[in-house]
């Protein structure tokens, strides 16, 4: 059976006519996918690699990817991690970004949680701003514990400033 995407050029191109003519498409990915995609997210500055380390329990739920054409914009990553809903990855390719990209896999991202009974979603944010502006709220350190891997890391408030937060689904 044919895999569902949703096409997603009209509302772009409303806003982006520079991007015509190729198709713009949202696409669940499979788990063949998952190795570009990691690579994608190192590509695009997040960091993978180090959480077998610690005693955590992550469950990948559902990751999509956008396609431009043949070639992958942007993606999100949505897990499970100690029973909490997070956004365990998420970036949109640099020539791409600004044009609403990232809002569309971050509402992707929290509908498929919340047709999952999510009330909450947490994420540990290099880019604050950006999830201020959808409504994410910053969460004290100490009252996110499955986040304490940054507390161990020698990048942590050095040259890295995440910030932990936390969006209600209403
Ligand atoms: C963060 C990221 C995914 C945003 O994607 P994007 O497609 O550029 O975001 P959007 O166009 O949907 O932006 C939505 C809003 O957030 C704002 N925004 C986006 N990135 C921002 C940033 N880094 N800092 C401040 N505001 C930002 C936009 O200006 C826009 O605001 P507006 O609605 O008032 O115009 C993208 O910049 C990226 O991939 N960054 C590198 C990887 C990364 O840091 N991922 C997040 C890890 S926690």
């Amino acid at each position: 059976m044919a895999e569902k995407t949703t096409c997603i050029t009209t509302e772009i191109l409303k806003r982006h006519p520079e991007l015509a003519p190729k198709w713009m498409r949202m696409k669940r990915a499979t788990e063949s996918d998952y190795p570009e995609l990691v690579q994608f997210f190192m590509d695009n500055g997040l960091e993978y690699g180090d959480e077998d380390k610690y005693d955590t329990d992550t469950d990948e739920v559902a990751s999509y990817k956008v396609m431009y054409g043949d070639e992958l914009a942007g993606a999100v990553c949505l897990a499970k991690r100690d029973g909490e809903f997070i956004i365990d990855g998420i970036a949109v390719k640099e020539e791409y970004r600004k044009k609403k990209l990232g809002k569309l896999l971050l509402d992707k991202a929290i509908s498929t949680a919340k047709e999952l009974g999510a009330t909450s979603i947490y994420l540990n944010a290099r880019a604050p701003k950006f999830y201020e502006a959808y409504g994410f709220k910053a969460v004290k350190a100490n009252e996110a514990p499955f986040f304490y891997e940054c507390l161990d890391c020698d990048q942590y408030n050095v040259t890295c400033h995440p910030e932990i937060m936390m969006y209600e689904i209403g």
